[in-house]
C-alpha cells in the first residue's frame, strides 16, 4: 500500500509504486482534471503540485510521492474560486481547454512564490506548459489579473 495525501484526504492505493501519478490519480481516483498529453515531462498537461510545488505527474512515479501532499485542479479550490481560476473565466482564457488544468496548476504555483509576478516572471515559469490553440497572450493577462484579485 502507498499513502499520501490528495486534495486534503489520504489515500491509501493499492498500486505499483512505479505507477506514474497521473495514471493513479486518473485509472484509481477517478480525478480525470489532469491530463496526459505528451508523458515525457515536455508539456504540462498533467501538472499538478506535490507539496506545494508544480509537478509533472507523467514522470512522477506513485513511490516518489509516498507520504506527500498532492493537489489536482480538483482540490485547487473546492469552490472552484481560486483567484486563478477566477482570472481564467474573467479572461476566458481557455480555446479547446486541453492544456488549462495544467496551465492553471503552473500558474497557481507561480503565484504562490510570486504573488506580483512581470511578464519575464510569467513567461519563465510557464515557457514548458505548451498550449496548441496559442492562448498564450490571454494566459499571461489572466495571470496578471489573478494576481490583482489575490
Ligand atoms: S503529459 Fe506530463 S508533461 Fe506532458
Ligand atoms: S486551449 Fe487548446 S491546447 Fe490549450
Amino acid at each position: 500500500m502507498i499513502a499520501l495525501t490528495v486534495n486534503g484526504s489520504v489515500r491509501q492505493l493499492d498500486a505499483d509504486p512505479n505507477m506514474p501519478l497521473l495514471w493513479a490519480l486518473r485509472d484509481l481516483l477517478d480525478l480525470t482534471g489532469t491530463k496526459y498529453g505528451c508523458g515525457i515531462a515536455v508539456c504540462g498537461a498533467c501538472t499538478v503540485h506535490v507539496d506545494g510545488v508544480a509537478t509533472r505527474a507523467c514522470v512522477t512515479p506513485l513511490s516518489v510521492v509516498e507520504g506527500k501532499t498532492v493537489v489536482t485542479i480538483e482540490g485547487l479550490d473546492p469552490n472552484g474560486q481560486h483567484p486563478v481560476q477566477r482570472a481564467w473565466v474573467e479572461a476566458q482564457v481557455p480555446q479547446c481547454g486541453y492544456c488549462q488544468c495544467g496551465q492553471i496548476m503552473q500558474a497557481a504555483a507561480l503565484l504562490k512564490d510570486t504573488p506580483k509576478p512581470s511578464d519575464a516572471d510569467i513567461d519563465a515559469a510557464m515557457a514548458n506548459n505548451i498550449c496548441r490553440c496559442g492562448t498564450y497572450e490571454r494566459i499571461r493577462a489572466a495571470i496578471h489579473r489573478a494576481a490583482e484579485l489575490a
